[in-house]
């Protein structure tokens, strides 16, 4: 484990998506102005860094991961005096600002796409262009929100691969011109001054030579040729070098499909990132295929969680949601009776567990999942996307058969506007939001959550100043206890210094009712650190959790 003290190792992460946070000016889509107008909220959580989602200029098709240029700002959004302003607002305040870093692709109407297109002096080989055969496509890759990766240019008489929406043409990395413009844009934006970036889908940079086929059982097929190719650990490096390796900043990169072993190339002490987004947890409620219902069990998360914990070489980064995933207390607890006691419980679970904690906006107030009843209230390509497939398929007929797994999956669950107060539209905008509302917004909102001294809110606030407090949750060693426990997840934290061992014991029932921990470390229970319920019962070497409680203590 890697003790070293680092800044991003004692910082929270509060990631802000733009589109839903604040409208500052009534045209029902968030922007940097309203952005600026709730740093007070950010900053009054404690957070120390904020990730903001792509706000750069682009036709919106993926919310901003479309990008038509990476040197200009949405104009929906604002301009990018606003951004400047943000940066110094957020600087100002003490914390930092990293931004989305999106690479793998551009959108086609980038000026390099269009160039392409056109057969421009040198551009062609800036995509992956290739001959199908008549109408079908070169491979069998598919794309990551469903249908062929592949696009035929009636213009070119050639198709394109685009692993996301067809809008989304993959960069050609073999070609060094590409990675060139690529670092140079990154230079320009770190010279501006931010503190860093979260790079997108930053391992499927590099394709094998040939753009073999792929197992046609894979829900996202070829996923095991494009997934940390034959170049993505060099290539990483060499951006890395050329870019942010000469400043202070915080990079983390999302991988998809990575296990522990490559993470470690990527985020050991000499590997190109800081931290990385891994998905090995955000798969335990997933089957198949996107559109299989699947149960969870608390053993498969603690499992996959623990191996990360202990396994990594390098930092963890700890997320349990963001802008892709469900909201957490509908997943992996309750968003009825115990919504309060689920939210704050996840919240220990965040905070301390061993790496830099990421809270989603909207998470610290316990928002909940969406009832969605039709696709046309969907807004997400990938859930549109992965419904129509079926369709056209015949494995489904109508919305109603895959109601279930759309609202407990949606990527828009965590897209709704964020919700400020009892007001219209929650006090997100004066004009129609781009997204429902979530019809909760009466009882879930921050202005309630202020005005109530035990609220999710104050909760997260109070697990900042802990974390801040006790080394021991940040460079401690992880260790789990009763691994096969089904209600129970209990870890022990250590940290030995010259001062002497410090150890915290984390007991969390994922359970709505009472449950009883047969655990050793029971008997060395001590002080509190801190727990979700108000009074909490003296031990005598028992250990009686109630309905979704969590506790910490200290070990005598
Ligand atoms: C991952 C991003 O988080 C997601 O929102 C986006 O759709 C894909 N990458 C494609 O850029």
């Amino acid at each position: 484990m890697d003790r070293e003290r680092t800044w991003w190792k004692e910082a929270v992460v509060y990631q802000i998506y733009p589109k839903s946070f604040n409208d500052s000016d009534g045209d029902g889509v968030g922007d940097l102005q309203g952005v600026i107008d709730r740093l007070d909220h950010v900053e009054s959580l404690g957070a120390d860094v904020i990730w903001l989602n792509p706000v750069y200029e682009s036709p919106q098709a993926d919310n901003g991961y479309d990008i038509s240029d990476y040197r200009a700002i949405h104009e929906e959004y604002g301009t990018m005096e606003d951004w400047e302003d943000l940066l110094a607002e957020v600087h100002d305040r003490g914390m930092r600002l990293i931004m989305d870093l999106v690479v793998n692709h551009t959108s086609t109407d980038h000026e390099w796409f269009r160039k392409s297109r056109e057969g421009e002096d040198g551009y062609r080989e800036y995509y992956y262009w290739r001959d199908g055969d008549g109408e079908e496509p070169p491979n069998n890759w598919k794309s990551g929100f469903g249908g062929s990766a592949w696009e035929r240019d009636e213009e070119v008489g050639e198709q394109y691969l685009h692993l996301f929406d067809r809008t989304q043409a993959d960069l050609n990395w073999d070609n060094a011109e590409v990675r060139e413009d690529v670092y140079e844009m990154m230079n320009w934006w770190l010279e501006k001054g931010i503190d860093g970036f979260r790079m997108d889908v930053v391992n499927l940079v590099s394709k094998p030579e040939g753009l073999p086929d792929g197992d046609p059982e894979q829900d996202w097929t070829g996923i095991e040729h494009f997934a940390n190719g034959p170049n993505a650990q060099a290539y990483l490096e060499e951006m890395a070098e050329r870019t942010y390796d000469d400043y202070d900043t915080m990079t983390v990169g999302e991988c998809v499909d990575v296990d522990v072993e490559t993470a470690s190339d990527y985020v050991s002490a000499d590997g190109p990132m800081d931290m990385l987004f891994h998905f090995e947890h955000m798969f335990v409620d997933v089957g198949d295929r996107w559109l299989s219902p699947a149960e969870w069990d608390l053993t498969d998360l603690k499992a996959v969680m623990s191996h990360w914990q202990t396994e990594l070489d390098g930092w963890n980064s700890l997320y349990l949601t963001n802008h892709d995933q469900p909201r957490i207390v509908s997943r992996f607890a309750d968003d009825g009776e115990y919504r309060r006691e689920s939210g704050k419980l996840l919240a220990t679970l965040l905070f301390t567990l061993s790496g830099t904690p990421y809270v989603y906006q909207g998470q610290e107030i316990g928002m909940t999942n969406y009832p969605w009843s039709s696709l046309d209230e969907l807004d997400d390509l990938q859930s549109i996307g992965k419904v129509e497939e079926a369709m056209e398929a015949g494995e489904v007929d109508a919305f109603e058969e895959v109601q279930d797994i759309v609202r407990a999956r949606s990527r828009d669950n965590a897209r709704t506007p964020m919700q400020w107060d009892e007001s219209e539209h929650a006090g997100f905008t004066d004009g129609d939001p781009w997204l429902a509302v979530n019809p909760d917004y009466e009882e879930v909102n921050v202005a309630a959550a202020e005005r109530d001294g035990d609220s999710i809110l104050q909760y997260y606030r109070t697990l900042v100043d802990v974390r801040d407090e006790n080394d021991v949750l940040v460079y401690g060693d992880y260790q789990l206890l009763i691994p096969d426990h089904e209600e129970l997840w209990a870890y022990r934290r250590t940290l030995t210094t010259d001062g002497g061992t410090d150890e915290v014991l984390v007991v969390l029932n994922f359970d709505d009712t009472e449950t009883v921990a047969t655990l050793d470390d029971a008997e060395r229970a001590g002080e509190v650190v801190v727990a979700n319920y108000d009074e909490v019962p003296t031990t005598d070497g028992v250990l009686t959790l109630r309905p979704y409680e969590a506790r910490v203590y200290e070990l005598e």
